[in-house]
């Protein structure tokens, strides 16, 4: 299966990304990725998904596996939007405020296409850089950046675990929903490595303090078993990788975010204390529905 853009492919997906049914497009694939129902759609926007191989139009509109990888971006991309640029959170928590990194070298880790990275690049001054292992994400940077006017960020090819930087070289080492798909001790080692002694370590993501109220939250709502069966997985998943440190349930899938853990509060505190840095009680706090766990490099 096709997982990255070709530079042909690239050049004719940037002309539609700054083409003028662009937004109708980006919408399009989010909502058959969200399985909305695609609407009335403009015949411009049939012709350009179908030439960039990322839609049928058989029976009724339909993504291809090209669309699903291409969807990711473009979701994060539109959900950025939809919060007017800005950082995730960065209403709950003055940490998480683009003045708080100015003039500070940040990486993040798990990036996407960049989205809180061009939040920083926008607003303010430093080095920001992400780390990011899907190659057709990092493929939209420059492409999303120039829509917006943005000069690119730097997004490398690399994963959590074996970061691709010497020791001590960060200020900020931000993890923004993305921990929950590596393997976290390793992965939370390596953002210790990296960090710069007074550097801080920003960890944001799903941490459940009941994994009864986790899955009953799924019953209660009466959701699809699909997404019940999902939950379970992921409950397992959590539990084999705290007490075996490992998945048990993972299948073979393009996608990096195949197989997400949700540890809970107390583990990930013991987990961040583990790699030498010292947690940080009082800037520890919710942050939309997750948590925000934070932590000195002393
Ligand atoms: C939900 S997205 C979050 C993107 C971005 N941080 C944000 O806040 O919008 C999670 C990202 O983590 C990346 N990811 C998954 N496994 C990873 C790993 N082992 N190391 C680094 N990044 C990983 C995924 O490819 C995906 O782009």
């Amino acid at each position: 299966m096709q997982t990255t853009l070709s530079e042909a492919q690239t050049e004719e997906v940037r002309q539609a990304l700054l083409g003028p049914c662009s937004d109708e497009l980006i919408d399009f694939i989010v909502r058959l990725n969200l399985s909305l129902p695609a609407g009335e759609l403009p015949q411009a926007v049939v012709e350009t998904a179908s030439r960039l191989g990322w839609a049928s139009f058989d029976a009724q509109p339909q993504l291809s596996p090209l669309g699903w990888l291409v969807a990711d971006p473009l979701r994060e991309y539109r959900m950025w939007l939809d919060r007017g640029r800005r950082i995730h959170g960065e209403g709950d928590s003055a940490l998480l405020a683009p003045e708080s990194y100015a003039g500070k070298s940040v990486l993040e880790v798990g990036s996407g296409f960049g989205c809180n990275l061009l939040s920083l690049a926008r607003r303010t001054d430093g080095k920001f850089v992400g780390v990011e292992p899907m190659a057709i994400y990092r493929q939209f940077t420059p492409l999303l950046a120039e829509r917006e006017g943005v000069v690119a960020p730097e997004v490398v090819d690399g994963a959590g675990e074996a970061l691709p930087f010497g020791d001590r070289q960060f200020d900020i080492v931000l993890c923004y929903s993305a921990h929950q798909y590596m393997d976290i001790r390793k992965a939370l080692q390596e953002m210790a490595r990296v960090l710069k002694p007074g550097g801080q370590l920003q960890v944001i993501g799903g941490s459940p303090d009941s994994y009864v109220q986790y899955v009953n939250q799924y019953l209660l709502t009466r959701q699809p078993v699909a997404l019940l069966l999902n939950r379970v997985r992921t409950l397992i998943n959590t539990l084999s990788y705290q007490w075996l440190g490992r998945r048990m349930l993972v299948s073979p899938s393009v996608f990096a975010t195949a197989a997400p853990i949700y540890p809970s509060r107390a583990t990930m505190y013991r987990w961040i204390a583990s790699t030498g840095l010292s947690l940080r009680p009082d800037l520890t706090q919710r942050v939309g529905g997750e948590t925000c766990f934070v932590a000195d490099k002393p």
